[in-house]
């Protein structure tokens, strides 16, 4: 199956179906497009076209059989599949082989888009609603304000602070696209005030 070019040049996916390098380059090409610019319309209108990428390779087959196989024992249940060397971003491949519960977190100062591939993740949203400050330390006190689930092929962008935490009963494949490795990145001090 080859790729098709669009008018602009870059490679499109065909058939519902998307490779690691198809997704890399249609992500490097919205970002580029958004360049410097820091106004948060404009990014969210790119990153929002990105998800839709992010959503294909969750629904292909293939892409999900190549690069989200199940973990070894010990081994880490996340992969980059591909960190971008001139924009940053990382597309990281997550497998959970159990249940999983992430307290209430953003990503500092990166976006992260999260998209579903394999079973169900109950995703909440959470507000700042005031901050105190311990030991020296700046802490966010937030709420939760919405509670959705998302399935496979279902793509959600967290913009830069977004606040979110997720939780999964059962296994749980996921494609995350990351505006830069979350590895090293250093998130807010938060609290959650009424969970
Ligand atoms: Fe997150």
């Amino acid at each position: 199956m080859s790729p098709s070019m669009s008018q602009n040049g870059n490679i499109n996916p065909t058939n519902n179906a998307i490779s690691l390098k198809q997704l890399a380059t249609l992500v490097a090409a919205e970002l580029a497009e958004l360049g410097d610019n820091t106004d948060p319309v404009a990014r969210k209108k790119v990153l929002q076209a990105i998800s839709q990428h992010v959503s294909t390779a969750c629904l292909d087959d293939g892409f999900v059989a190549r690069h989200l196989s199940a973990r070894a024992e010990g081994q880490s249940v996340r992969e980059v599949l591909h960190e971008d060397s001139e924009l940053g971003f990382c597309i990281c491949g997550h497998v959970y082989a159990d249940a999983a519960h992430g307290n209430a977190h953003d990503h500092g100062p990166s976006w992260a888009i999260y998209g579903q591939a394999e079973g169900e993740t109950v995703m909440s949203d959470w507000k700042v609603e005031n901050t105190k400050t311990d030991n020296g330390q700046s802490v966010k006190l937030v709420k939760k304000v919405d509670t959705y689930k998302m399935m496979r092929g279902d793509v959600h962008v967290y913009d830069i602070g977004d606040i979110h935490s997720p939780s999964r009963d059962l296994p749980v494949k996921l494609i995350r696209v990351e505006g830069e490795n979350l590895d090293h990145i250093e998130r807010s001090k938060i609290k959650q005030i009424d969970d």
